[in-house]
């Protein structure tokens, strides 16, 4: 029994911040942002929080499933902002969606975090303990990073996606994750301070460390990268996709990127981008995808899907 991707959701702040804008606000510039990172703008919260990007997020992957949420088992939340520590943010999305049957909890692993909650669903589906399950990956990061710091601020955006993933007899799921905590302080942000990073060092490891995680996973399911028809990608900067679409050799048409609009979301990143080619009807029935994620622990993975 694997599970297989039944809904998709995302939701994202009305409230845009550009790099115009931004470059009112920090010594920057849009031709620098452009160039080192692909981004353009990013959604940033006025009125919303984790929990109420996540609670839209949900409902759309619920409508899109075509179930009621009282048929949810379990509601995994990935994310590293939640506004508060207690409840938890899953409980508080349970609340709001009338999944009275669910059991929840939040889970933490930085820009990693939807892969692994996916990947811990996967889990549960195939022990056969539950076989409805919400993913979901929120985030607020505009409320952890320091608006005089050009080497962050430029970077990080807010959103959430999910993914409601069901129990099917049939229908891949193959994963390779890894953890490192000892090069961990290179991304830090320490209970009520903001988030310090080393740039070069996140950068390195990315591109070192993505495209070997995704040939470990292809190796186990003795494939090759182009059997893969999309690598959908954390998305943290377009010049870390492309890097990783030129070591595995893969056309870079392969890999689907948004981070243009959105800046890096995160543990949103994944599931806001697959929502995006899910409704634009790209994704189709059978089609192999590897979703990536890499960032704070630091930790990254590759997980093979079919969809
Ligand atoms: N605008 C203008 N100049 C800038 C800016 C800015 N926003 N930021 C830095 N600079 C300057 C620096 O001061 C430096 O100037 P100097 O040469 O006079 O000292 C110069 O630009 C080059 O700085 P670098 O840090 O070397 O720039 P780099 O090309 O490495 O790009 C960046 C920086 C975009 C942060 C890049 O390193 C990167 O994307 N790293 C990965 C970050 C990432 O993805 N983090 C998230 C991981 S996921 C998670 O878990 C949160």
């Amino acid at each position: 029994m694997n599970g297989h991707i039944c809904g998709t959701g995302a939701y994202a702040p009305k409230n845009i911040l550009d790099n115009q804008k931004l470059s009112q606000i920090v010594d920057t510039s849009d031709a620098w942002i452009q160039e080192r990172t692909g981004i353009v703008s990013r959604h940033l919260v006025l009125e919303e929080d984790t929990v109420t990007m996540a609670t839209q997020a949900a409902k759309k992957a619920i409508e899109m499933a075509g179930i009621s949420a009282e048929e949810i088992d379990l509601i995994v939340l990935a994310t590293c902002s939640a506004k508060r520590l207690l409840p938890c943010s899953a409980c508080e999305v349970q609340k709001e969606i009338g999944a009275i049957h669910a059991t929840c909890f939040d889970l933490n692993a930085a820009c990693t975090g939807f892969l692994y909650a996916y990947n811990t669903a996967q889990a549960y589906l195939q022990s056969n303990l539950y076989k409805t399950i919400l993913v979901i990956g929120a985030e607020t990061l505009s409320r952890q990073v320091d608006y005089k710091d050009r080497s962050t601020c430029i970077l990080f955006g807010d959103g959430a996606g999910a993914v409601l993933v069901k129990a099917k007899e049939q229908g891949m799921f193959s994963m390779i994750s890894h953890s490192e905590g000892e090069k961990g302080e290179v991304l830090t942000c320490e209970q009520g301070d903001y988030i310090k990073m080393n740039g070069q060092e996140v950068f390195k490891f990315a591109v070192r460390n993505v495209p070997n995680v995704i040939l470990e996973v292809l190796q186990k399911n003795k494939m090759k990268p182009d059997e893969i028809d999309y690598f959908i990608l954390h998305q943290a900067n377009k010049r870390i996709v492309e890097a990783v679409a030129k070591r595995l050799q893969v056309d870079i048409g392969k890999f689907p990127m948004n981070v243009k609009d959105y800046g890096n979301t995160s543990s949103a990143s994944i599931p806001i981008l697959l929502d995006e080619w899910n409704r634009k009807k790209k994704l189709k029935p059978g089609m192999k995808i590897i979703m990536a994620g890499f960032g704070a622990g630091l930790s990254w993975g590759a997980t093979l899907i079919e969809w």
